[in-house]
């Protein structure tokens, strides 16, 4: 696949006719992907808690609508690190997304350019970071180019790919911290999860094998291999000077956290309990959301992810705190049935959806989403 080719051609693929909504996605993904991509892409961790209760939180927060304001005029439009966007819908990363149709990253980074949204690469894409940023640059009405990071073993490595996502036009690094460990992936290990040879993180290709760390019987294999290579705190600072772009974390759930974000001047948070993927039981997010706005105020940006997939849901989180939000699930639900064609299809309705749920709770734009849509905040 060569980086500037455009994805297959849309017309061979078609959105489904009974697919109106989000949600709608999940039974074709289903019915094309084999076990093992669809344990990988829609699973969780654990008793999948938290992937449930992530949905079921943004479902029990119940809208109070307003009537006969003026909306004439009304837009999704948000600031976003010094930029307009035409509204605040970002695709979160999601890693080796080859797994869900042949065009990958490319086919998810060209609608996200159509439809003016974010798109943020994963570290672990299975597509080459530079052939992304080629495909879309040059799209003028294109929303953000951000590239995703885990801190690896190698913090040269590390460093040179922070380094090859600015020469390549990225805008931002998001720096993930809610994944030292692997979650128990409890659904991946049933399924026998393994990636077919034609499909791996690209972009890591040229990382040093990290050196083989011989355990003895008394140590652990959480502390004493992994834990030792994993960010912490008094690296921000470097990470930080080794790039000109914004930086942002992402999987930040505690308030204190998020405080420290703020003395370490980070640019941008991302609540975000990593879709139920990590920590099973961790808080919904549209809990944490409200609390993490009263920790930092107006300090940072705030972004959320986890259950997303309704305009009320996306109305419902810019009214707790959120400047703007990530899908992850649904859009590659949309990949896996139609290409590209379908990850377009899904931030349009979307978006369509957004602007319902504004015009009937009276909000002629994001900032006028406050709490007062609610009675009771959980
Ligand atoms: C993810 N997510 C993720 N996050 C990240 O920072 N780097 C990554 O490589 C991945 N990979 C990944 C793969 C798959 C298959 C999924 C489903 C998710 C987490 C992702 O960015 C996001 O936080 C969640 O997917 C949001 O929840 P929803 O929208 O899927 O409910
Ligand atoms: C995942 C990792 C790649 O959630 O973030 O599978």
């Amino acid at each position: 696949m060569s980086g500037t080719a455009r994805p297959r051609v849309p017309a061979l693929e078609q959105v489904p006719a009974d697919v109106v909504s989000l949600p709608d996605y999940a039974a074709h993904a289903r019915a094309r992907l084999d076990d093992n991509a669809w344990a990988y892409l829609a699973g969780g961790a654990a008793d999948e808690i938290t992937l449930r209760a992530n949905r079921a939180a943004w479902d029990h927060l119940a809208l109070v609508p307003r009537v006969l304001r003026r909306l004439a005029g009304g837009h999704t439009r948000v600031q976003l690190l010094g930029r307009t966007l035409a509204h605040p819908l970002l695709l979160a990363p999601v890693a080796y997304q080859r797994l869900a149709h042949p065009d990958g990253e490319l086919a998810s980074a060209h609608a996200a350019a159509a439809q003016g949204a974010g798109f943020i690469l994963s570290a672990q894409a299975s597509v080459l970071m530079e052939d992304v940023a080629r495909a879309v640059l040059s799209d003028a009405d294109r929303g953000p180019l951000w590239f995703q990071l885990y801190m690896q073993h190698d913090r040269g490595f590390t460093r040179e790919l922070v380094q090859r996502a600015e020469a390549s036009g990225y805008e931002a690094i998001v720096l993930t911290v809610d994944a030292p460990s692997h979650g128990v992936r409890d659904r991946e290990r049933r399924a026998g999860l393994k990636l077919p040879a034609d499909v791996s993180a690209v972009n890591l290709a040229a990382l040093p094998k990290a050196p083989r760390t011989q355990l003895t019987p008394s140590q652990s294999w959480v502390f004493d291999a992994l834990m030792p290579d994993a960010p912490t705190w008094d690296e921000i600072d470097t990470l930080r000077s080794h790039t000109r772009l914004p930086l942002l974390l992402k999987g930040v759930m505690h308030p204190e956290d998020a405080r420290e974000a703020v003395r370490q001047r980070v640019d941008g948070l991302i609540v975000s309990n990593h879709g139920g993927r990590t920590l099973d039981t961790a808080a919904p997010t549209a809990w944490v959301l409200p609390r993490i706005a009263d920790a930092v105020g107006d300090a940072l940006p705030l972004l959320v992810d986890g259950g997303i997939q309704r305009g009320t849901d996306v109305l419902k989180a810019l009214a707790l705190g959120a400047r703007a939000v990530l899908i992850g699930r649904p859009y590659m639900h949309a990949l896996a049935t139609c290409g590209a064609i379908g990850v377009a299809h899904v931030l349009r309705v979307l978006r369509d959806e957004l602007e319902v749920a504004m015009a009937l709770c009276g909000c002629a734009n994001p900032a006028e989403a406050t709490r007062e849509l609610f009675f009771d905040v959980p």
